[in-house]
């Protein structure tokens, strides 16, 4: 039994029920569309739909009827994610048709973005040679040089990951392309699910989630010849906990994303509160001076902040200090002139100290962790920790952006790494926060209570 709700309030949640990965984004008649698998039926994966929410502004959402469901044919076995394409002034959804044999991708149309099309005669029914067709899911379609590309997900051989291209004058019929980039080894996923390619300036990115909800790649290069060439011979550390990430740009221009971040406890514990699955908060993407993708949650979510519970500035010292509460938290901390050893937040602390959940900057390693061996006394919870390479210049300021929403934990710090994840704790004291460094550090930091994206009264998704 929970003591203490685990549901986030400024994080989308379905009002019921199982989601995964967004899907579809949009922005349509001054609101900005975002789709996601969806279970009507459930609180776990399957007999997947695609649910709908919307917003004018990013912080205030409306549920709205589901886009799409399953039917006889191609998307028997479900609607698997895909994107939102505008062709010819007719709004598309891309998505995958999954089926027990095999795995294809449909089409459906719409002009109002509330009533979609099949169109089967579209299909996009076979995988190239050495890929099958269970391994082939996830379009995304993308404008480029006059022409309609598509990226596939897929692994070639069951070895390797595969971001696969088609090409199209219309939107409508596609030419296989080979593979847009294939995975550098098998250290980097032997199946691509959810491929995401994107220009930011003069750069291209490329982000895949590991099939198994491995984690997420993101690469940042260039898109010459039809291919991609990344920047670097390895993905880099952006985002770890979250999965299937996805873009859209906004009509101002900027580059929004999405991430699903799954339950980290088990089925019995999520049945008992009969919804799974939330999103990441939308994110503002940039590159750097430095060539890297940067990320941090769009501006907008500073509107929901409230009551300021913290503030402090230019504090020097050492151990644990400046100690706050609350579940519901928007958290900036800047640790400047620090010394040695580490540096971090506790947070979710209960009065005893059984309960807590660290974030921990470990300055010798240049690694950032988020600890949750100790973030719930219940056994129906992982309580692994998770945690990226950060390699801060020695006086480069450690600048931790943390939102905290019930049971989700995001952590953004310098702009260039997110990690994310979910804690569950269960003692109804478990709400104090604190700062922490072994060795002297100067430190400003800001918290307020945070308030909700969506109505307390939501009737549950219903079809249109
Ligand atoms: C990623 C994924 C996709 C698939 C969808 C099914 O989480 O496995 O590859 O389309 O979820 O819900």
């Amino acid at each position: 039994m929970n003591t203490i709700p685990h549901r986030p309030v400024f994080h989308y949640t379905a009002p019921t029920n199982w989601i995964n990965d967004p899907n579809g984004l949009a922005f349509h008649d001054g609101r900005y569309h975002l789709h996601f698998q969806y279970n009507p039926n459930g609180s776990k994966w399957g007999d997947i739909h695609w649910g709908h929410a919307s917003s004018a502004d990013l912080v205030s959402w409306r549920d709205e009827p589901i886009a799409l469901a399953p039917s006889p044919g191609d998307d028997a076995g479900g609607c698997f994610s895909g994107c939102h394409a505008l062709v010819d002034g007719v709004h598309t959804l891309y998505y995958t048709g999954y089926t027990a044999e095999r795995q294809v991708q449909c089409v459906a149309t719409s002009s109002d973005l509330r009533h979609w099309t099949k169109q089967p005669q579209r299909t996009l029914a076979t995988p190239p040679a050495g890929v099958e067709g269970h391994d082939f899911r996830d379009p995304y379609v993308f404008r480029h040089d006059g022409r309609w590309y598509m990226v596939v997900g897929a692994s070639r051989d069951h070895e390797q990951g595969q971001a696969l291209l088609y090409r199209s004058d219309d939107g409508i019929t596609w030419e296989d392309r080979g593979a847009l980039y294939t995975s550098p080894s098998d250290r980097h996923g032997r199946m691509w699910e959810c491929p995401n390619f994107f220009p930011i300036g003069d750069r291209w990115v490329l982000t895949v989630s590991l099939w198994l909800g491995l984690g997420v790649h993101a690469f940042v290069g260039r898109f010459e010849h039809e291919r991609f060439v990344p920047e670097w011979d390895g993905p880099l550390d952006v985002d770890a906990g979250a999965f299937a990430h996805l873009t859209m740009q906004g009509p101002d221009g900027r580059t929004l994303q999405w991430a699903w971040m799954n339950e980290q406890r088990e089925q019995a514990a999520i049945d008992a509160d009969g919804w799974a699955g939330a999103m990441t908060v939308p994110r503002e993407l940039s590159i750097d001076a430095h060539g890297r993708l940067n990320l941090r949650p769009v501006a907008e979510i500073a509107r929901l902040r409230g009551e300021p519970v913290a503030r402090v500035t230019g504090l020097r010292g050492s151990g644990e200090h400046v100690r706050f509460s609350g579940a519901v938290l928007d958290i900036e901390a800047r640790f400047a002139g620090r010394d040695r050893g580490k540096v971090g937040l506790m947070l979710r602390t209960s009065a005893d100290g059984r309960e807590t959940t660290r974030i921990v900057y470990w300055q010798d390693a240049r690694r950032l962790s988020i600890e949750r061996e100790r973030s719930s006394l219940s056994p129906q919870v992982r309580h692994q920790d998770v945690h990226a390479h950060l390699a801060l210049a020695p006086d480069e300021a450690l600048n931790l952006r943390v939102l905290l929403d019930g049971s989700v934990l995001e952590v953004y710090a310098n702009d260039r790494l997110c990690l994310s994840t979910r804690v569950y704790p269960t003692l109804p004291d478990s709400l104090q926060a604190s700062a922490f460094s072994d060795g002297p550090a100067t430190l400003d930091l800001r918290a307020w209570t945070m308030g909700p994206i969506l109505p307390a009264e939501r009737p549950v998704l219903s079809a249109g």
